[in-house]
């Protein structure tokens, strides 16, 4: 009989197969996906691993931290942590189109990794948490037939550039067969089950252009929603939760003042695939504890709202 116990050690010993001796590199964003891949390719050849993870600047607030700890501190992999922010952000500002938003930051991912790569002298084997979806979704990722809704960047082009042989233990598996691996290897509730989080991250959660100041309030926002949502012991329960800033300032009342801050969105959804999704379903006494600790907590934020749209006709992120 099949088992996750059984998967594991055959890919283990699949991964040895492949690599010999060579020496792999693996980008880490910190999901579950490379997190999983990762920390299977290290209990497979241990040091002959080494982990990119290029810190774009886009990420929730303590994600950089969090994925350093788990990886380099527990379980001791050879982690490059590459501080990106300054030239994610320059090349994004003024950027407000979604889709190239998109290119810019898939772009700088690769040059990035590409440069810390060359400054290892190179690898011959590129790892991926590439899973049967992303296989399947990588020839388009498309909302009808042969329209393209957004573009994603998860696969493909890296390795044919750097002429490396890919690693892709998972390249069988299901998001929720990833986890169980996960968790039959120890690696924390935390990162397996996490929230699926787009590459593009925060960037394209502020509609229009993005400023480090909008980054700072959305973060805040969005670690208080998670948050509530957390000790409300809703979040396995749901698919995605996330915040949006708003690119709209609205009127308020603050004590004996007026405001005219910024307003947020609120997204939560449930969903098997991404592919549709229903909206949470929250109490209004939830929504009413969030709203009022967002705008008592993070000044520049005034007025919160609950997005109801399902998808189709919305998607998940907002742009
Ligand atoms: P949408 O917004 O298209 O999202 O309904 C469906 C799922 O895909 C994620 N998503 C992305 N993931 N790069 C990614 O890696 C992207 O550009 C991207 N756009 C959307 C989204 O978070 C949801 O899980």
């Amino acid at each position: 009989t099949w088992t996750m116990a059984g998967f594991r050690e055959m890919e283990i010993a699949r991964i040895r197969q492949q690599v010999g001796k060579g020496r792999v590199i693996c980008g880490l964003s910190g999901g579950v996906d490379s997190s999983v891949a990762a920390v299977l390719i290290h209990q497979a050849i241990g040091d002959q691993l080494t982990c990119i993870f290029v810190d774009p600047g886009i990420l929730r607030a303590g994600e950089a931290d969090e994925v350093i700890r788990t990886f380099r501190d527990r379980f001791n992999i050879h982690l490059i942590h590459r501080d990106a922010s300054d030239l994610f952000l320059n090349a994004l500002e003024g950027v407000s189109d979604p889709e190239i938003k998109r290119k810019t930051i898939g772009r700088l991912f690769i040059e990035v990794f590409e440069e810390e790569a060359a400054k290892l002298g190179g690898a011959e084997f590129l790892a991926q948490g590439t899973l049967y979806p992303d296989v399947i979704e990588s020839v388009s990722f498309t909302g009808g037939p042969s329209v393209t809704i957004k573009s994603h960047h998860n696969v493909g082009g890296l390795p044919e550039r750097m002429k490396m042989k890919l690693v892709e233990p998972l390249r069988e598996l299901f998001k929720d067969e990833v986890r169980e691996l996960g968790r039959e290897m120890d690696i924390p509730e935390a990162i397996v089950g996490r929230h699926p989080f787009p590459g593009p991250g925060l960037a394209i959660r502020i509609p229009g252009a993005i400023t480090r100041e909008k980054l700072d309030l959305l973060r805040r926002v969005d670690s208080i929603f998670l948050e509530e949502i957390r000790s409300a012991g809703l979040y396995d329960a749901i698919w995605q939760a996330f915040a949006v800033l708003l690119p709209v300032r609205t009127v308020g009342v603050m004590g004996d003042g007026r405001t005219y801050d910024y307003a947020c969105a609120l997204r939560a959804v449930t969903s098997t695939d991404g592919m549709t999704a229903d909206i949470y379903p929250f109490d209004m006494s939830f929504l009413n504890r969030v709203a009022g600790r967002i705008v008592n907590e993070v000044r520049g934020v005034n007025r919160v709202t609950y997005d109801i749209t399902s998808k189709p006709p919305g998607t998940i992120e907002w742009e």
